[in-house]
């Protein structure tokens, strides 16, 4: 049962005291990576996380929302990246999750929105996370999809009876009011961004959404 707020909304301007101000309640910080061309924005590479690394120790977990994730893991890796998501969108991810392992770093597989749980469910039993796009990926503060939450509750079903270590995630329109679906279909992490950094006080806002998803754990 995890936080991972999305720096994306937080000021680029002063990223290292806007992590200080929600580190307290964070488990690990969500860092999304966009290229301009797999989504039609353009964010953060390899030279942010680096200068990251020396102001946390947070788990840096870094989803890559670009077309060609294999060129850049090397560098996440030596940045000091703990971790990257990719899409399967993309194609067979194996050949990337053998650098990832290689390379020291958690293995994440992601779907959209509209693509079908099926096209993830080989690869299932030999990733660490699964996140789920509960938002067409590219720019925080979009509606969170609801429909996204069957194929969620569909991996917990199966996480269940094959025993698996891989944890759920889900990313996209996470605040207090979708907080308590999410948990209940099955999340392990929830990623928030807005919900966070638009707040005044984002380690509060951050603490509401845990009471949110999970009451009993606070
Ligand atoms: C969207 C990103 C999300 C984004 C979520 O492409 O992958 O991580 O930051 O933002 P909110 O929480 O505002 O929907
Ligand atoms: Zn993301």
């Amino acid at each position: 049962m995890k936080i991972a707020p999305s720096i994306l909304s937080a000021d680029f301007s002063e990223l290292a005291a806007e992590i200080e101000r929600v580190a307290s309640e964070a488990d690990l910080l969500h860092i999304d990576v966009m290229d301009g061309h797999f989504v039609p924005n353009l964010t953060i590479g390899p030279p942010v996380v680096k200068s990251l690394r020396k102001r946390t120790e947070l788990h840096l977990d870094c989803h890559l929302m670009v077309d060609n994730p294999g060129v850049l893991l090397d560098d996440f890796a030596k940045a000091g990246a703990d971790g990257c998501t990719i899409h399967v969108e993309l194609g067979d991810p194996r050949p990337l999750f053998e650098r990832m392992r290689a390379l020291g770093l958690a293995v994440g597989l992601t779907l959209n929105p509209e693509t079908p749980l099926a096209d993830v469910l080989p690869y299932i039993d030999e990733i660490d996370v699964l996140l789920f796009m509960s938002v067409h990926p590219g720019f925080g503060g979009q509606a969170f999809i609801p429909e996204v939450l069957d194929k969620l509750s569909a991996a917990r079903r199966i996480v269940e009876q094959r025993h698996l270590a891989v944890e759920l995630e889900i990313d996209g329109g996470i605040g207090v009011e979708t907080a308590s679906a999410a948990a209940a279909a099955g999340a392990d992490i929830l990623v928030a961004g807005s919900a966070i950094f638009g707040s005044d006080d984002p380690a509060a806002a951050a603490r509401r959404i845990r009471e949110a998803a999970w009451p009993t754990s606070s």
